[in-house]
Protein backbone atom coordinates (compact mmCIF):
# COMPACT_ATOMS: atom_id res chain seq x y z
CA UNK A 1 0.00 0.00 0.00
CA UNK A 2 1.42 3.50 -0.53
CA UNK A 3 1.03 7.14 0.77
CA UNK A 4 1.07 10.10 -0.10
CA UNK A 5 3.29 12.73 2.21
CA UNK A 6 2.70 16.71 1.95
CA UNK A 7 4.36 19.04 3.99
CA UNK A 8 2.16 21.99 3.76
CA UNK A 9 2.73 25.45 2.81
CA UNK A 10 4.59 25.87 -0.22
CA UNK A 11 2.81 28.47 -2.64
CA UNK A 12 2.35 27.07 -5.92
CA UNK A 13 3.79 28.76 -8.80
CA UNK A 14 4.26 28.05 -12.46
CA UNK A 15 2.60 26.46 -15.63
CA UNK A 16 0.77 22.87 -15.76
CA UNK A 17 -0.87 21.00 -18.55
CA UNK A 18 -4.23 19.33 -17.91
CA UNK A 19 -4.57 15.89 -19.48
CA UNK A 20 -7.74 14.72 -21.38
CA UNK A 21 -10.78 14.06 -19.70
CA UNK A 22 -11.13 10.63 -17.85
CA UNK A 23 -15.42 10.56 -18.08
CA UNK A 24 -15.18 11.40 -21.54
CA UNK A 25 -12.06 9.38 -22.49
CA UNK A 26 -14.31 6.48 -20.67
CA UNK A 27 -17.52 6.44 -22.75
CA UNK A 28 -15.71 7.50 -26.18
CA UNK A 29 -13.53 3.87 -25.28
CA UNK A 30 -16.77 2.57 -24.84
CA UNK A 31 -18.34 3.91 -28.14
CA UNK A 32 -15.79 2.40 -29.89
CA UNK A 33 -17.27 -1.29 -29.63
CA UNK A 34 -19.83 -0.03 -31.92
CA UNK A 35 -17.35 0.91 -34.33
CA UNK A 36 -16.06 -1.97 -37.35
CA UNK A 37 -12.16 -0.54 -37.85
CA UNK A 38 -9.98 0.80 -36.45
CA UNK A 39 -10.18 4.05 -34.08
CA UNK A 40 -6.90 6.30 -33.23
CA UNK A 41 -7.72 8.49 -29.65
CA UNK A 42 -5.47 11.00 -28.54
CA UNK A 43 -5.74 12.94 -25.25
CA UNK A 44 -6.67 9.58 -23.16
CA UNK A 45 -4.93 10.39 -19.76
CA UNK A 46 -3.52 7.09 -18.46
CA UNK A 47 -5.35 6.36 -14.87
CA UNK A 48 -6.64 3.22 -13.52
CA UNK A 49 -10.19 3.79 -14.68
CA UNK A 50 -9.21 3.86 -18.41
CA UNK A 51 -6.67 0.57 -17.58
CA UNK A 52 -9.71 -1.71 -16.54
CA UNK A 53 -11.73 -0.37 -19.33
CA UNK A 54 -9.13 -1.60 -21.82
CA UNK A 55 -8.66 -4.83 -20.09
CA UNK A 56 -12.82 -5.20 -20.30
CA UNK A 57 -12.56 -4.28 -24.14
CA UNK A 58 -9.52 -6.89 -24.53
CA UNK A 59 -11.67 -9.71 -22.89
CA UNK A 60 -14.63 -8.76 -25.35
CA UNK A 61 -12.46 -9.99 -28.09
CA UNK A 62 -11.32 -6.23 -29.38
CA UNK A 63 -8.16 -4.84 -29.12
CA UNK A 64 -7.35 -1.75 -27.00
CA UNK A 65 -4.06 -0.68 -26.10
CA UNK A 66 -1.93 2.70 -25.55
CA UNK A 67 0.43 2.79 -28.57
CA UNK A 68 1.68 6.09 -27.23
CA UNK A 69 1.80 8.69 -24.46
CA UNK A 70 -1.96 9.87 -24.24
CA UNK A 71 -3.00 7.74 -27.70
CA UNK A 72 -4.78 4.40 -27.47
CA UNK A 73 -5.55 2.48 -30.45
CA UNK A 74 -8.95 0.33 -30.65
CA UNK A 75 -9.78 -1.74 -32.99
CA UNK A 76 -13.27 -3.56 -31.98
CA UNK A 77 -14.50 -5.07 -35.58
CA UNK A 78 -13.40 -8.71 -34.18
CA UNK A 79 -15.22 -8.11 -30.62
CA UNK A 80 -17.22 -11.38 -30.51
CA UNK A 81 -19.17 -11.36 -26.93
CA UNK A 82 -21.96 -9.84 -25.41
CA UNK A 83 -20.70 -10.82 -21.88
CA UNK A 84 -18.41 -8.95 -20.05
CA UNK A 85 -16.40 -9.74 -16.93
CA UNK A 86 -18.25 -9.72 -13.58
CA UNK A 87 -15.61 -8.54 -11.39
CA UNK A 88 -13.80 -6.25 -13.68
CA UNK A 89 -16.77 -4.29 -14.89
CA UNK A 90 -17.55 -3.78 -10.99
CA UNK A 91 -14.73 -1.76 -10.31
CA UNK A 92 -15.38 1.18 -12.42
CA UNK A 93 -18.64 3.27 -13.12
CA UNK A 94 -17.76 4.05 -17.11
CA UNK A 95 -18.79 0.11 -17.39
CA UNK A 96 -22.29 0.68 -17.37
CA UNK A 97 -21.94 2.34 -21.07
CA UNK A 98 -21.00 -1.86 -21.79
CA UNK A 99 -24.69 -2.03 -21.60
CA UNK A 100 -25.75 0.95 -24.24
CA UNK A 101 -22.82 -0.15 -26.56
CA UNK A 102 -22.84 -3.93 -26.53
CA UNK A 103 -26.87 -3.62 -27.06
CA UNK A 104 -26.39 -1.36 -29.87
CA UNK A 105 -23.62 -3.76 -31.66
CA UNK A 106 -25.37 -6.81 -30.87
CA UNK A 107 -28.79 -6.05 -29.92
CA UNK A 108 -27.68 -8.31 -26.68
CA UNK A 109 -25.27 -7.32 -23.55
CA UNK A 110 -25.45 -9.00 -20.01
CA UNK A 111 -23.14 -6.85 -17.59
CA UNK A 112 -22.70 -6.68 -14.33
CA UNK A 113 -23.69 -3.82 -12.34
CA UNK A 114 -21.39 -1.02 -12.65
CA UNK A 115 -19.32 -0.39 -9.95
CA UNK A 116 -17.83 3.38 -9.02
CA UNK A 117 -17.35 6.08 -6.30
CA UNK A 118 -19.62 5.15 -3.60
CA UNK A 119 -22.24 8.35 -2.73
CA UNK A 120 -25.34 6.49 -1.99
CA UNK A 121 -27.35 4.78 -4.24
CA UNK A 122 -26.57 4.97 -7.78
CA UNK A 123 -29.69 3.67 -9.67
CA UNK A 124 -29.80 2.87 -13.29
CA UNK A 125 -33.57 3.28 -13.73
CA UNK A 126 -33.18 5.86 -16.74
CA UNK A 127 -30.96 3.61 -18.57
CA UNK A 128 -33.09 1.01 -18.14
CA UNK A 129 -36.45 3.15 -19.37
CA UNK A 130 -34.21 4.41 -22.29
CA UNK A 131 -33.05 1.13 -23.39
CA UNK A 132 -36.63 -0.34 -23.20
CA UNK A 133 -38.32 2.45 -24.96
CA UNK A 134 -36.00 1.61 -27.66
CA UNK A 135 -36.87 -1.46 -27.83
CA UNK A 136 -35.36 -3.58 -25.44
CA UNK A 137 -36.21 -6.19 -22.64
CA UNK A 138 -34.42 -5.92 -19.28
CA UNK A 139 -34.19 -8.04 -16.92
CA UNK A 140 -31.88 -7.49 -13.50
CA UNK A 141 -30.99 -10.32 -11.57
CA UNK A 142 -28.05 -11.95 -9.59
CA UNK A 143 -26.12 -8.52 -10.01
CA UNK A 144 -26.12 -8.71 -13.86
CA UNK A 145 -28.29 -6.28 -16.42
CA UNK A 146 -29.13 -8.83 -19.45
CA UNK A 147 -30.66 -6.64 -22.21
CA UNK A 148 -32.28 -8.62 -25.49
CA UNK A 149 -34.00 -6.86 -28.84
CA UNK A 150 -34.99 -8.26 -31.85
CA UNK A 151 -34.14 -4.55 -33.11
CA UNK A 152 -33.77 -1.51 -32.09
CA UNK A 153 -36.26 0.79 -33.07
CA UNK A 154 -35.88 4.89 -32.29
CA UNK A 155 -38.53 6.79 -30.05
CA UNK A 156 -38.66 9.64 -27.62
CA UNK A 157 -37.54 9.43 -23.79
CA UNK A 158 -37.50 11.68 -21.54
CA UNK A 159 -35.45 11.43 -18.85
CA UNK A 160 -36.99 12.12 -15.22
CA UNK A 161 -33.43 13.13 -13.93
CA UNK A 162 -30.60 14.31 -15.52
CA UNK A 163 -28.51 11.77 -15.56
CA UNK A 164 -24.85 12.07 -17.64
CA UNK A 165 -24.72 8.07 -17.84
CA UNK A 166 -28.06 7.94 -18.73
CA UNK A 167 -28.29 10.48 -21.72
CA UNK A 168 -24.50 8.93 -23.13
CA UNK A 169 -26.26 4.81 -23.08
CA UNK A 170 -29.09 5.67 -24.89
CA UNK A 171 -27.08 8.02 -27.48
CA UNK A 172 -24.98 4.89 -27.76
CA UNK A 173 -27.80 2.22 -27.95
CA UNK A 174 -29.65 4.71 -30.41
CA UNK A 175 -26.58 5.30 -32.80
CA UNK A 176 -27.11 2.53 -34.75
CA UNK A 177 -31.06 1.48 -34.00
CA UNK A 178 -33.84 2.67 -36.69
CA UNK A 179 -35.42 5.59 -37.36
CA UNK A 180 -34.91 8.49 -35.13
CA UNK A 181 -34.44 8.59 -31.27
CA UNK A 182 -34.96 12.06 -29.29
CA UNK A 183 -33.69 12.08 -25.80
CA UNK A 184 -35.67 15.15 -23.78
CA UNK A 185 -34.27 16.45 -20.40
CA UNK A 186 -30.50 15.12 -22.13
CA UNK A 187 -27.81 15.82 -19.75
CA UNK A 188 -25.32 18.70 -21.73
CA UNK A 189 -21.65 17.98 -19.61
CA UNK A 190 -18.92 18.88 -22.36
CA UNK A 191 -18.37 15.00 -22.12
CA UNK A 192 -21.79 14.65 -23.53
CA UNK A 193 -20.69 16.98 -26.97
CA UNK A 194 -17.61 15.05 -26.75
CA UNK A 195 -19.00 11.87 -27.23
CA UNK A 196 -21.67 12.86 -29.64
CA UNK A 197 -19.01 14.55 -31.74
CA UNK A 198 -16.47 11.14 -31.50
CA UNK A 199 -19.67 9.23 -32.90
CA UNK A 200 -20.01 11.45 -35.66
CA UNK A 201 -17.07 11.19 -36.90
CA UNK A 202 -17.33 7.47 -36.96
CA UNK A 203 -20.08 8.05 -39.48
CA UNK A 204 -22.81 8.62 -36.80
CA UNK A 205 -25.62 11.18 -37.50
CA UNK A 206 -26.43 12.39 -33.66
CA UNK A 207 -27.81 16.51 -33.29
CA UNK A 208 -28.10 18.43 -30.37
CA UNK A 209 -25.47 17.05 -28.22
CA UNK A 210 -24.96 19.90 -25.05
CA UNK A 211 -28.65 21.14 -25.04
CA UNK A 212 -31.55 19.51 -23.68
CA UNK A 213 -33.14 17.79 -26.83
CA UNK A 214 -30.78 15.53 -28.35
CA UNK A 215 -31.86 13.66 -32.15
CA UNK A 216 -30.00 10.85 -33.13
CA UNK A 217 -31.00 9.45 -36.45
CA UNK A 218 -29.88 5.85 -36.85
CA UNK A 219 -27.23 4.96 -39.35
CA UNK A 220 -26.32 1.32 -40.64
CA UNK A 221 -22.70 1.48 -39.55
CA UNK A 222 -19.78 3.51 -38.00
CA UNK A 223 -16.31 3.30 -39.62
CA UNK A 224 -12.47 3.69 -38.30
CA UNK A 225 -11.10 7.14 -37.39
CA UNK A 226 -8.87 9.28 -35.83
CA UNK A 227 -9.92 11.29 -32.42
CA UNK A 228 -9.19 13.77 -29.57
CA UNK A 229 -10.58 13.62 -26.65
CA UNK A 230 -11.33 17.29 -24.92
CA UNK A 231 -9.23 18.54 -22.04
CA UNK A 232 -10.35 17.50 -18.77
CA UNK A 233 -12.73 20.09 -16.33
CA UNK A 234 -12.43 18.38 -13.46
CA UNK A 235 -8.57 18.16 -12.98
CA UNK A 236 -8.48 21.45 -14.39
CA UNK A 237 -10.58 22.83 -11.65
CA UNK A 238 -8.81 20.63 -8.96
CA UNK A 239 -5.88 22.54 -9.86
CA UNK A 240 -7.49 26.11 -9.79
CA UNK A 241 -8.70 25.54 -6.84
CA UNK A 242 -5.21 23.95 -5.59
CA UNK A 243 -3.21 27.24 -6.99
CA UNK A 244 -5.80 29.49 -4.36
CA UNK A 245 -5.61 27.35 -1.53
CA UNK A 246 -1.88 27.81 -1.37
CA UNK A 247 -2.04 31.86 -2.31
CA UNK A 248 -0.12 30.69 -5.39
CA UNK A 249 -0.18 32.11 -9.44
CA UNK A 250 -0.57 29.15 -11.43
CA UNK A 251 -1.04 28.81 -15.37
CA UNK A 252 -3.72 25.93 -15.81
CA UNK A 253 -2.90 24.76 -20.19
CA UNK A 254 -4.55 22.85 -22.58
CA UNK A 255 -8.37 23.90 -21.08
CA UNK A 256 -11.72 25.00 -22.35
CA UNK A 257 -12.26 28.02 -20.33
CA UNK A 258 -15.93 28.10 -21.27
CA UNK A 259 -15.76 24.30 -18.84
CA UNK A 260 -14.66 26.17 -16.06
CA UNK A 261 -16.93 29.02 -15.89
CA UNK A 262 -18.71 28.20 -12.84
CA UNK A 263 -15.70 27.78 -11.21
CA UNK A 264 -14.08 30.96 -12.06
CA UNK A 265 -17.00 32.70 -10.88
CA UNK A 266 -17.05 31.20 -8.05
CA UNK A 267 -13.37 31.91 -7.35
CA UNK A 268 -13.96 35.29 -8.02
CA UNK A 269 -16.46 35.69 -5.68
CA UNK A 270 -14.13 34.43 -2.86
CA UNK A 271 -11.63 37.11 -3.78
CA UNK A 272 -9.12 34.86 -6.23
CA UNK A 273 -7.89 36.90 -9.54
CA UNK A 274 -8.72 34.72 -12.57
CA UNK A 275 -7.61 35.51 -16.11
CA UNK A 276 -8.73 34.01 -19.33
CA UNK A 277 -6.67 33.07 -21.94
CA UNK A 278 -7.80 31.19 -25.33
CA UNK A 279 -6.85 27.76 -23.83
CA UNK A 280 -5.49 28.61 -20.19
CA UNK A 281 -6.25 29.93 -17.52
CA UNK A 282 -4.27 31.82 -14.66
CA UNK A 283 -5.44 31.92 -11.18
CA UNK A 284 -3.67 34.36 -8.70
CA UNK A 285 -4.13 34.59 -4.79
CA UNK A 286 -2.22 37.09 -2.86
CA UNK A 287 -1.78 36.75 1.04
CA UNK A 288 -5.29 38.04 1.61
CA UNK A 289 -7.51 36.31 3.08
CA UNK A 290 -10.27 34.02 1.23
CA UNK A 291 -14.01 35.29 1.18
CA UNK A 292 -16.78 32.71 2.38
CA UNK A 293 -19.19 31.76 -0.36
CA UNK A 294 -22.10 29.90 -0.99
CA UNK A 295 -21.93 26.60 -3.72
CA UNK A 296 -24.78 24.70 -5.00
CA UNK A 297 -23.75 21.99 -7.13
CA UNK A 298 -25.93 21.52 -10.10
CA UNK A 299 -25.69 19.48 -13.69
CA UNK A 300 -23.84 21.32 -16.61
CA UNK A 301 -23.53 24.22 -16.75
CA UNK A 302 -24.23 24.67 -13.14
CA UNK A 303 -21.00 24.24 -10.66
CA UNK A 304 -20.07 20.54 -10.96
CA UNK A 305 -20.22 17.94 -8.16
CA UNK A 306 -17.62 16.54 -8.80
CA UNK A 307 -15.31 19.60 -7.43
CA UNK A 308 -17.42 19.65 -4.73
CA UNK A 309 -15.19 18.19 -2.08
CA UNK A 310 -12.09 20.42 -3.49
CA UNK A 311 -14.29 23.87 -3.33
CA UNK A 312 -15.11 22.97 0.15
CA UNK A 313 -12.23 22.70 1.25
CA UNK A 314 -11.26 25.68 0.05
CA UNK A 315 -13.95 27.44 2.05
CA UNK A 316 -12.69 25.36 5.46
CA UNK A 317 -10.04 28.86 5.63
CA UNK A 318 -12.14 31.44 3.98
CA UNK A 319 -13.39 34.14 6.69
CA UNK A 320 -17.05 33.70 7.60
CA UNK A 321 -19.26 31.05 6.97
CA UNK A 322 -20.08 28.89 4.11
CA UNK A 323 -23.07 26.67 3.00
CA UNK A 324 -22.34 23.52 0.33
CA UNK A 325 -25.43 21.88 -0.75
CA UNK A 326 -24.75 18.93 -2.99
CA UNK A 327 -27.90 18.62 -4.94
CA UNK A 328 -26.74 16.09 -7.50
CA UNK A 329 -25.85 12.91 -4.94
CA UNK A 330 -27.66 11.95 -1.95
CA UNK A 331 -23.93 11.42 0.37
CA UNK A 332 -21.26 13.01 -1.14
CA UNK A 333 -20.15 14.82 2.13
CA UNK A 334 -18.45 11.16 3.39
CA UNK A 335 -14.57 13.22 3.55
CA UNK A 336 -16.30 16.08 5.73
CA UNK A 337 -14.91 13.87 8.86
CA UNK A 338 -11.44 13.80 7.50
CA UNK A 339 -11.27 17.51 6.86
CA UNK A 340 -12.65 17.78 10.64
CA UNK A 341 -9.06 15.56 11.80
CA UNK A 342 -7.63 18.22 10.09
CA UNK A 343 -9.20 20.96 12.25
CA UNK A 344 -11.77 22.31 9.56
CA UNK A 345 -15.07 22.97 10.94
CA UNK A 346 -17.19 21.44 8.53
CA UNK A 347 -21.02 20.31 9.97
CA UNK A 348 -23.48 18.35 7.67
CA UNK A 349 -27.18 18.14 7.77
CA UNK A 350 -28.28 16.13 5.17
CA UNK A 351 -27.32 17.91 1.99
CA UNK A 352 -26.05 20.75 3.05
CA UNK A 353 -22.95 21.67 4.77
CA UNK A 354 -22.03 24.31 7.08
CA UNK A 355 -18.05 25.54 6.71
CA UNK A 356 -16.92 27.90 9.09
CA UNK A 357 -13.73 29.06 8.59
CA UNK A 358 -10.75 28.47 10.21
CA UNK A 359 -7.24 29.85 10.39
CA UNK A 360 -5.68 26.92 9.13
CA UNK A 361 -5.48 23.06 8.52
CA UNK A 362 -3.10 21.13 10.41
CA UNK A 363 -1.52 18.29 9.00
CA UNK A 364 -2.27 15.32 9.78
CA UNK A 365 -3.00 10.92 8.49
CA UNK A 366 -6.41 11.10 6.31
CA UNK A 367 -8.45 8.62 4.21
CA UNK A 368 -9.38 9.24 1.01
CA UNK A 369 -13.10 8.03 0.70
CA UNK A 370 -13.47 8.42 -3.02
CA UNK A 371 -12.01 9.88 -6.32
CA UNK A 372 -12.69 13.54 -6.06
CA UNK A 373 -12.32 13.74 -1.96
CA UNK A 374 -9.01 12.53 -2.52
CA UNK A 375 -7.94 15.13 -4.27
CA UNK A 376 -9.51 17.49 -1.83
CA UNK A 377 -7.33 15.89 0.98
CA UNK A 378 -4.51 16.39 -1.34
CA UNK A 379 -5.83 20.02 -1.52
CA UNK A 380 -6.28 20.03 1.85
CA UNK A 381 -2.70 19.22 3.01
CA UNK A 382 -1.24 21.67 0.49
CA UNK A 383 -2.90 24.21 2.60
CA UNK A 384 -2.26 23.03 5.74
CA UNK A 385 0.29 23.73 8.62
CA UNK A 386 2.74 20.50 8.89
CA UNK A 387 2.75 17.37 7.22
CA UNK A 388 -0.67 15.45 5.71
CA UNK A 389 -0.49 12.08 4.98
CA UNK A 390 -3.14 10.96 2.51
CA UNK A 391 -3.99 6.88 2.50
CA UNK A 392 -6.45 4.49 0.03
CA UNK A 393 -4.39 6.19 -2.84
CA UNK A 394 -6.59 3.65 -5.39
CA UNK A 395 -9.16 6.18 -5.63
CA UNK A 396 -7.06 9.18 -6.72
CA UNK A 397 -5.06 6.96 -9.21
CA UNK A 398 -8.73 5.97 -10.77
CA UNK A 399 -8.94 9.78 -12.71
CA UNK A 400 -5.97 12.20 -11.92
CA UNK A 401 -2.80 11.29 -14.07
CA UNK A 402 0.43 12.08 -12.76
CA UNK A 403 -1.09 14.04 -9.84
CA UNK A 404 1.69 14.55 -7.62
CA UNK A 405 4.38 14.81 -10.46
CA UNK A 406 2.37 17.92 -11.75
CA UNK A 407 1.92 19.60 -8.05
CA UNK A 408 5.88 18.76 -7.54
CA UNK A 409 6.66 20.66 -10.63
CA UNK A 410 4.77 23.74 -9.14
CA UNK A 411 6.46 23.41 -6.71
CA UNK A 412 4.82 21.24 -3.83
CA UNK A 413 6.50 19.55 -0.99
CA UNK A 414 4.90 16.00 -2.51
CA UNK A 415 6.00 12.59 -2.45
CA UNK A 416 4.26 8.95 -2.81
CA UNK A 417 5.95 6.67 -0.09
CA UNK A 418 5.00 2.65 0.42
CA UNK A 419 3.44 2.42 3.30
CA UNK A 420 5.91 -0.03 5.55
CA UNK A 421 8.49 2.38 4.62
CA UNK A 422 8.36 4.11 8.05
CA UNK A 423 11.75 6.02 7.79
CA UNK A 424 10.50 9.18 7.70
CA UNK A 425 7.90 11.28 5.87
CA UNK A 426 9.95 13.33 4.64
CA UNK A 427 8.89 15.14 1.07
N1 LIG B 1 -29.75 8.92 -11.45
C1 LIG B 1 -30.96 8.28 -11.32
N2 LIG B 1 -31.27 7.29 -12.20
C2 LIG B 1 -30.42 6.92 -13.20
C3 LIG B 1 -29.19 7.58 -13.34
C4 LIG B 1 -28.88 8.57 -12.43
O1 LIG B 1 -31.75 8.59 -10.42
O2 LIG B 1 -30.78 6.01 -13.97
C5 LIG B 1 -29.40 10.00 -10.51
C6 LIG B 1 -28.18 9.66 -9.67
O3 LIG B 1 -28.53 8.91 -8.53
C7 LIG B 1 -27.65 11.04 -9.37
C8 LIG B 1 -28.00 11.85 -10.60
O4 LIG B 1 -29.02 11.13 -11.27
O5 LIG B 1 -28.34 11.53 -8.26
C9 LIG B 1 -26.87 12.11 -11.57
O6 LIG B 1 -26.27 10.88 -11.95
P1 LIG B 1 -25.55 10.68 -13.36
O7 LIG B 1 -26.19 9.55 -14.05
O8 LIG B 1 -25.48 12.00 -14.07
O9 LIG B 1 -24.10 10.26 -12.91
P2 LIG B 1 -23.12 9.18 -13.59
O10 LIG B 1 -23.31 9.18 -15.06
O11 LIG B 1 -23.22 7.91 -12.85
C10 LIG B 1 -21.18 10.85 -14.06
C11 LIG B 1 -19.75 10.96 -13.69
C12 LIG B 1 -19.62 11.31 -12.22
C13 LIG B 1 -20.37 12.60 -11.94
C14 LIG B 1 -21.82 12.51 -12.42
C15 LIG B 1 -22.57 13.81 -12.30
C16 LIG B 1 -18.67 9.39 -15.17
C17 LIG B 1 -17.99 8.10 -15.36
N3 LIG B 1 -19.09 9.68 -13.95
O12 LIG B 1 -21.73 9.81 -13.25
O13 LIG B 1 -18.24 11.54 -12.01
O14 LIG B 1 -20.37 12.87 -10.55
O15 LIG B 1 -21.83 12.11 -13.81
O16 LIG B 1 -21.95 14.82 -13.02
O17 LIG B 1 -18.83 10.17 -16.11
C18 LIG B 1 -16.21 11.54 -10.84
O18 LIG B 1 -15.63 11.78 -11.91
O19 LIG B 1 -15.65 11.65 -9.73
C19 LIG B 1 -17.61 11.15 -10.86
C20 LIG B 1 -18.19 10.55 -9.84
Amino acid sequence: MEKMVILGGAKLSGEVEISGAKNSAVAILAASILVKGKCIIDNVPHVSDIDVLLDIIQGLGGSAYFIDKGTVEIDCTNLNKYEADYETVRRIRASSYLMGALLGRFSRARVGMPGGCDFGVRPIDQHIKGFKTLGAEVEVDHGFVDLRADKLVGDSVYLDVVSVGATINIMLAATMAEGLTVIESAAKEPHIVDVANFLNCMGANIKGAGTDVIKIRGVKELHGGEFSVIPDQIEAGTFMIAAAATHGDVTITNIIPKHMESLSAKLEEMGVIVEEYDDAIRIHMDDRNLKSANVKTQPYPGFPTDLQPQILTLLTVAKGTSLVTENVWDNRFKYVDELNRMGAKVSVDGRVAAVEGCEHLQGSPVYATDLRAGAALVIAGLMAKGVTEIYNLKYIDRGYENLELKLKSLGAQIARRTVDDNKSNAV
